[in-house]
């Protein structure tokens, strides 16, 4: 390529070069020493000296989650061919037309897109009328939940540390944005009404939002993805619910992030002792026992036992607390041993033969796929002895 030069002034040059170092200069001074007596400094937590965000560039962190997102990016109109979505480009269609032609006349009768009709009257097929409100009132408590979650991982990213933590929750806020609207549609197909956010819904999620600084992390990725992920791995194994596994698979991505920023910045010993942390994090835990109670008729519905879902769902919770350095371990053993407790306590003052059992041991999860996704952040479980995390 050649480029007819043009000339310039050199002392022009030489004079804007000498004034723009002098502003620079200024200019960082004066902000460097607002934010030293608290006033509003830089506002960007950006280093671009080194063409990074403060943190650094933690590359793990980017590797894990952003990348592994994008690899395992899916298409609402390919998993939910009877839904309104049209979000697959040309080449992914022509990729499933060729899919299509190398297959026998049964597998493509197997693989037949359904439209919206069809797909509620398989609905109406297999469920009853109390059924679908059951799984509606289950499906719509995390259908808040994705709205919040879409919520507080926009705001994290202002929260987090490094080009690799937050390329990571940039991939968060664009699956939880997936996430809501694509349940809305699937809840909205079962045609019943889709009740309100429970009042303990309200206070788990509001409280997620208010949360300060990392506590977020702890609200949003810990307790509310961990039910997300215990609600899609129940539900999974449904007729015409296929489609949580991909939302199964991104959640548990999100719970695990915790874990791997605090590898990177481990939370400071005076946060993690802080009582007033502590007790924030126990008053954000503190809803999701009521919310399991209040889902109780629901669960029953379709045959599963609440405190067997309490227990699959806290257990779980416990040990990612305890990974991401919020608990120790003596406090999470303590902690499992106490919500034990609580739901035996519940469950014999309501139900008629209730004789003890170890909740905390159950796992609700299943399907040979999210049984492995679970198996590789959760690790050996007592249901699942022999399993062990990677
Ligand atoms: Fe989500
Ligand atoms: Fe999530």
């Amino acid at each position: 390529m050649h480029f007819e030069k043009r000339p310039i002034n050199q002392r022009a040059d030489l004079i804007n070069h000498r004034v723009e170092a002098l502003a620079n200069r200024v200019i960082r001074a004066a902000d460097r020493a607002k934010a030293r007596i608290g006033l509003r400094g830089r506002a960007a937590s950006y280093d671009d000296e080194h063409y990074e965000f403060a943190g650094g560039a933690k590359d793990e962190l980017r590797r894990k989650h952003y990348d592994k997102s994008l690899r395992l990016l899916w298409k609402a109109e390919a998993a939910m061919p009877w839904s309104s979505f049209r979000d697959m480009s040309e080449a992914e269609h022509a990729i499933g037309d060729l899919a299509d032609k190398s297959m026998t006349g049964a597998e493509r009768a197997a693989r037949k897109h359904i439209n919206s009709d069809a797909f509620r009257a398989l609905l109406d097929r297999e469920y009853t009328l109390e059924e679908k409100q059951a799984i509606v009132a289950i499906l719509a408590a995390i259908g808040h939940g994705e709205a919040y979650a879409w919520m507080v991982s926009a705001s994290l990213l202002t929260e987090v540390q490094s080009t690799g933590a937050r390329a990571a929750l940039t991939m968060q806020v664009v699956e939880e944005a997936k996430h809501f609207v694509v349940l809305r549609e699937l809840v909205q197909a079962f045609a019943v009404p889709v009740p309100r956010q429970t009042a303990w819904e309200y206070l788990l999620l509001e409280g997620s939002l208010k949360a300060h600084g990392l506590n977020k992390l702890f609200g949003m990725n810990i307790l509310v993805e961990t039910i997300a992920l215990s609600i899609f791995g129940l539900l999974v194994s449904l007729p015409g619910l296929e489609v949580l596994q991909l939302f199964h698979l991104d959640e548990s991505r999100h719970t695990a992030l915790p874990m791997n920023y605090f590898k990177e910045f481990p939370l400071a010993g005076r946060d993690r002792r802080s009582v007033s942390g502590r007790m924030a994090r126990v008053a954000l835990t503190l809803p999701t026992l009521p919310l399991i109670m209040y889902l109780e008729p629901a669960l029953s519905q379709l045959g599963i036992d609440a405190f067997d879902f309490a227990g699959s769902v806290m257990r779980k919770i416990s040990v990612l607390s305890e990974r991401s350095g919020f608990l120790d371990t003596e406090t999470m053993g303590k902690q499992i041993r106490l919500f034990n407790s609580i739901f035996n306590a519940y469950c014999k003052a309501t139900r008629t033969s209730h004789h003890w059992k170890d909740f905390m041991s159950a796992d609700t999860t299943r399907g040979v796929a999210v049984e492995a996704v679970e198996r590789e952040i959760f690790g050996a479980t007592p249901s699942n002895p022999k399993a062990s995390p990677n």
